[in-house]
């Protein structure tokens, strides 16, 4: 059976994929690897080790390729969970986006690069559910977000390996969290957390339909596909995502808001100027940030987000896991919220 690696194994998408592969998979915990930025003896890895004992931690940073090409030593797969460190993709003050190899890529090249040279047979990179081609409907190579353009380098940089036969690369566009409205809805780079500021309508860039998907879902595709032993994913690019006729626009998840917390919320279609204006004037949003998000509301209203890629249903129904929509999870923030 393979070894298999996980970056951020801690976080969010990587722990769930973490449950996922030891729920839903015949994969024993000793042949699985969570990696860590933190030392593996810390507090964090104390209640999973707990209960899974030969799970075999090992530090790996983004920051150290050294920590990365011993992490990986007899690894057969690498599931690349991105790098958080959202902020290396723009220049602090006007938002302009870094050059190629300067952005997140340059994080994910570490792992990449340490990963070829211990042998690594298979990298699973986690990239996002943007560039849907709406003419082909099938993916896309170029995005109107910022917040892609670093997964689109390191799309390209993995696909030019698989092309020299250094490893065999499957990329997984991961659906954009169900939880994650409040960064949509209310901008990315003004602190806000999801509470508003008390409007009944809030000013974005751009709108359309976008195909929100359950954090706990994505943990149970990916390690599906990570697991897979019969090659199917190989060289392949597929969204994990809801389905297209399940997509909500963010005029209707802010309609939803509204209606949980027992008040109107609405959204109005504004120009970049007064977008700007709002969020760095009016909240005290940094400025690099807000501009540089400014790109994610264009690709929305463009449709990048409307995909329709039936993996991520067939995968969940193979294991009878159902999935939470948008709505639901909404009700469950809103109200946890509020207490
Ligand atoms: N699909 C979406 O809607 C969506 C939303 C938000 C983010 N994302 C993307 O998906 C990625 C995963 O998201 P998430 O929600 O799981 O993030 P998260 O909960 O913030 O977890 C990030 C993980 O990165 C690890 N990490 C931090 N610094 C590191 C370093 N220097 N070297 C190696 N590992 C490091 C942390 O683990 P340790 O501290 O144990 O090292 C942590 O587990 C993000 O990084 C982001 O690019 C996607």
């Amino acid at each position: 059976m393979s070894t298999i690696a996980i970056t951020g194994a801690s976080g969010k998408l990587g722990n769930a994929t973490l449950t996922a592969l030891l729920t839903h998979t015949n994969h024993p915990p000793s042949s699985i690897i969570p990696l860590t930025s933190s030392h593996p003896s810390s507090p964090t890895w104390t209640s999973l080790l707990s209960q899974n004992p030969s799970l075999q931690v090992r530090h790996a940073t983004f920051n150290d390729p050294s920590t990365f090409e011993y992490a990986l030593r007899g690894v057969d797969k690498l599931f690349l969970v991105s790098t958080p460190h959202v902020a290396l993709d723009f220049e602090h003050e006007d938002g302009r986006e870094k050059e190629d190899g300067e952005g997140r890529e340059k994080h994910h090249r570490v792992a990449i690069d340490a990963a070829v040279k211990a042998g690594v047979g298979h990298i699973y990179y986690s990239s996002l559910a943007f560039a849907w081609n709406t003419q082909t409907q099938a993916p896309g190579s170029t995005s109107k977000a910022g917040v892609m353009r670093a997964h689109l380098r390191t799309e390209a940089y993995l696909s030019r390996l698989s092309a020299e036969g250094k490893v065999k690369v499957t990329v997984l566009r991961e659906g954009l969290y169900n939880e994650s409205w409040p960064l949509y809805l209310f901008g990315y780079g003004n602190g806000n957390d999801g509470g508003g500021d008390g409007r009944e309508v809030v000013p974005v860039r751009g709108d359309g339909r976008v195909c929100w998907t359950g954090i706990k879902e994505l943990g149970v595709g990916s390690a599906l596909v990570v697991a897979a032993e019969d090659g199917g994913f190989d060289g392949r690019t597929v969204y994990l995502s809801s389905r297209a006729r399940d997509a909500r626009s963010l005029a209707e998840v802010a309609e939803v808001v509204g209606r949980v917390r027992g008040e109107g919320l609405g959204v109005r279609v504004v120009g970049r100027e007064e977008y700007e204006r709002y969020y760095i004037e009016e909240r005290g949003g940094d400025r690099g940030a807000v501009r540089w998000w400014a790109g994610t509301y264009e690709a929305i209203r463009d449709e990048e987000c409307e995909v329709d890629d039936p993996t991520l249903e067939r995968l969940l129904a193979s294991v009878g896991v159902k999935s939470k929509g948008v709505e639901e999870c909404i009700a469950e923030m809103v109200k946890k919220a509020d207490k």
